[in-house]
Formats: structure tokens, C-alpha cells, sequence
């Protein structure tokens, strides 16, 4: 079986659907971490380059109840313009005779971006005649979205088995690079998990106790495990009804060989905001009327100790609430130590998810880590060793 690429294909004067994944760190509307626009260029350009016209699908943030402004993908033309140097026109509907016109009208050489396809519930549920509405609209799927490829959506999945579909230079690259890295890793392998998608990451360590020998939490997922161990977490995001599945994961990691690394001290604060009033406290003190938003120093120190053990190291998810400083600064020193050690040859290293990477390039460790993936959930999904929808469907 191989994967389906841009060359097995003649893209002239053909509409090429291109399913990109827009779904990136906005603040008041502002593009705040592009990194998964930059990284969707080659395959929009070679598309352009190669007499195509790019029509771009994508996803943006999760939407319950159809349109939401907020979570339009209008939002990121202008960003997505300025990576391409080239004029992106943009659809106010992914289907139907609007999406039609935007098509049938684009100046070759420009490009269109289509609105949020999860404004309609056919999305998620995979159906086939959503899936049928968008494939009317190209003559050829590509699908550049390896950070989507764990959804079966009808615009990630179901769309491949109505068009002649092939991966995106980003897919080939994510899929490659990680297959390089992380096929046969060296041991030790050392994961951090952390971030606010509490619950689906959750469900994920479970299965990553197997191939890890240490895994760090932090982050929001910490206060779960925190608070399963009997600790106050005060006000600090948590997902109460998980603390039995953090109980079973503790416990697995025993019997398993994995260590858990947990904080020892956290910073809490009474106000989510940028330079509120805050203490460094134990990690079992957290007052009832504040919340933990980052990990403090002498994890930190912890956190070291065991990345300097390591070979092999496994980044998703900021240890802290790393968009308001100063709970950005465990990620940050987390992030540096690892930048140092892989440039001075000690271990491999591998981050990846959106809030990840923004969180690595302001810190600006990104670029001295081995290897930067645009994914976060469906690269630890691929990390399990689980066939990925998105994936499977551009094999032959
Ligand atoms: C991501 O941010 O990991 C991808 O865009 C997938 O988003 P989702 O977890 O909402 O499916």
C-alpha cells in the first residue's frame, strides 16, 4: 500500500479541492500562531504552479449549532493572503449555489477559501450527501490535513471515496517525518502531555502508558489528576466526572512501567488574567477560591531532571496557561531545555498540536526541535499505533 501524491495526478485547468486545516490560534479575530497556514502553502502553490485552481475546505474550531461568526473562516483570508502572496476570495457557504458561483467565478491563479464545513452537521457525522455537495464542487480531492486525518468528516474521509483523491505535500511530510522520528524511537521515551482538550487527551494517555517510559503532565490535565489523588484544585479547570479514568491510569502506568510525573507545586491565582496576583504553593494546597495556571519551579526542576534521562522526547500540550504571562513560564523553561538538548545532540525531539506550537514559537524553542507536527490529537492518535480515516482513504 502506498500513499496517493500531487504526482500521480494532471492538475491542469482542473478544480482541485484541497482540504487544509484553517483551524488555528485566533485572538479578537487576529491569526495569533499561523504556523498551520504556512505550512499549507507548498501544496496550494504547486497546485497554482501546476495550472489547478485551488479550492480550500476546512474546519474551524467546534461549532454545536450551525453558523457562528466567531468561528468563521473568513477570519483567516487575510493571513492566509499575506503566507501565499497571492489573492484568496472567500465563500460565504462550503456547499450549494453560492460555493458553485465562488468557484465557477475564481481568476485562475487566485484562490478560494470555502466557510467553516462544520456549520452543517453532515460534517461530523460523515454523510454521504454532504460529502456528495462538496465533491460537486472539484474534479480532484487533496487532502493536506494530517492534524484532521483522526476525524472521519465527510470533508477528511468521505469526500476521498468520491474523487480522485491523493495526500498534500504537508500530509506526505507529516507522515514521513514522524515515521523517521518516532517509528523506532530511542529509550528512554519521554512524553509531556498537557493543554485544556481535557477529556479526548485523557482517554489518550491510557494508551500511550504503553509504548512511553515517562509521561509529564501538566496543564489542565494535571488538576484532574490532582484532584483524583485527593488534592484541592479550588476553581481550576478539571474534569471531575474523569478522576476515576485518572485513577485507572495511574495505577495501569504501575503495572505497565511507565513513571507519571505529576507537579509538586503549582502557581494559583484568583484572576485569569495577564499579571494577575498569584502564589507558588504545593501542589495539594490550591486555596478553594483560586485556580492552578501553570506548574511551578521546583517541577520545573523536576521536569528537567527527567528530560536530561531521556532519548526520545514527545511534546502536546502547554504545561501552564501559556497565552497570559507570567503562566507561560514552565512551558517556556520546559520548551528551552529541550531546544538545548536537541541541539546538542542528546535527544530527538517531536511537538505538535495548535496551542503546542504556538505555545514552542513564542517561546521561540520551535525551530530547534527536531521536528514541528501541525497535529496535536491525531498525532497522538497515530503515536497509538491507530489506523487514521483520513490517512487510510489515500492509500492504494
Ligand atoms: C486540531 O486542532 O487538533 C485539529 O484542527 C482538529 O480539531 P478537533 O480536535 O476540533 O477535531
Amino acid at each position: 500500500m502506498r500513499l496517493r501524491t500531487l504526482d500521480d495526478f494532471d492538475l491542469k485547468d482542473k478544480n482541485v479541492l484541497i482540504r487544509v486545516d484553517m483551524n488555528v490560534p485566533m485572538l479578537n479575530g487576529q491569526v495569533t500562531d499561523s504556523t498551520r497556514l504556512t505550512r499549507a502553502v507548498p501544496t496550494i502553490l504547486e497546485v497554482l504552479e501546476k495550472g489547478g485552481k485551488p479550492i480550500l475546505l476546512s474546519h474551524f474550531g467546534r461549532p454545536t449549532r450551525g453558523f457562528d461568526l466567531t468561528m468563521s473562516t473568513q477570519q483567516a483570508v487575510i493571513a492566509l493572503s499575506n503566507r501565499l502572496k497571492k489573492r484568496v476570495h472567500f465563500a460565504t457557504s462550503c456547499i450549494g449555489e453560492t460555493a458553485q458561483l465562488a468557484v465557477d467565478t475564481l481568476p485562475k491563479g487566485d484562490v478560494l477559501l470555502l466557510e467553516n464545513t462544520r456549520f452543517h452537521q453532515g460534517e461530523k457525522k460523515n454523510e454521504p450527501r454532504f460529502a456528495a455537495e462538496l465533491a460537486k464542487l472539484g474534479d480532484i480531492f487533496v487532502s493536506d490535513t494530517f492534524s484532521t486525518a483522526h476525524r472521519a468528516h465527510a470533508s477528511v474521509e468521505g469526500i476521498a471515496h468520491l474523487l480522485p483523491s491523493c495526500a498534500g505535500r504537508l500530509m506526505e511530510e507529516e507522515i514521513y517525518r514522524l515515521e523517521a522520528v518516532l517509528s523506532t524511537p530511542e529509550r528512554p521515551v519521554l512524553a509531556v502531555v498537557g493543554g485544556a482538550k481535557v477529556s479526548s487527551k485523557l482517554m489518550l494517555l491510557e494508551h500511550l502508558i504503553g509504548p512511553m517510559d515517562k509521561i509529564v503532565i501538566g496543564g489542565g490535565m494535571a488538576n484532574t489528576f490532582l484532584a483524583a489523588q485527593g488534592h484541592n484544585i479550588g476553581q481550576s479547570l478539571c474534569e471531575h466526572d474523569m478522576q476515576d479514568t485518572a485513577r485507572s491510569i495511574l495505577e495501569n502506568a504501575k503495572v505497565m512501567n511507565c513513571e507519571i510525573i505529576l507537579p509538586v507545586d503549582i502557581v494559583a491565582a484568583k484572576e485569569f488574567s495577564a499579571n494577575s496576583e498569584h502564589e507558588i504553593l504545593p501542589a495539594n494546597k490550591c486555596p478553594a477560591d483560586a485556580m492552578i495556571l501553570d506548574v511551578g519551579p521546583k517541577t520545573i526542576t523536576l521536569i528537567k531532571k527527567h528530560l536530561d534521562e531521556a532519548k526520545t522526547v514527545i511534546w502536546n500540550g502547554p504545561l501552564g496557561a501559556f497565552e497570559i504571562p507570567p503562566y507561560n513560564i514552565a512551558t517556556n523553561e520546559a520548551a528551552a531545555h529541550v531546544a538545548f538538548l536537541t541541539e546538542t545532540g542528546k535527544v530527538l525531539s517531536v511537538a505538535g498540536g495548535g496551542d503546542t506550537v504556538a505555545a514552542l514559537n513564542g517561546s521561540g524553542s520551535a525551530k530547534r526541535f527536531t521536528y514541528i507536527s501541525t497535529a496535536g490529537g491525531a498525532f497522538l492518535e497515530w503515536l497509538e499505533g491507530k489506523t487514521l480515516p483520513g490517512v487510510a482513504v489515500l492509500m492504494s
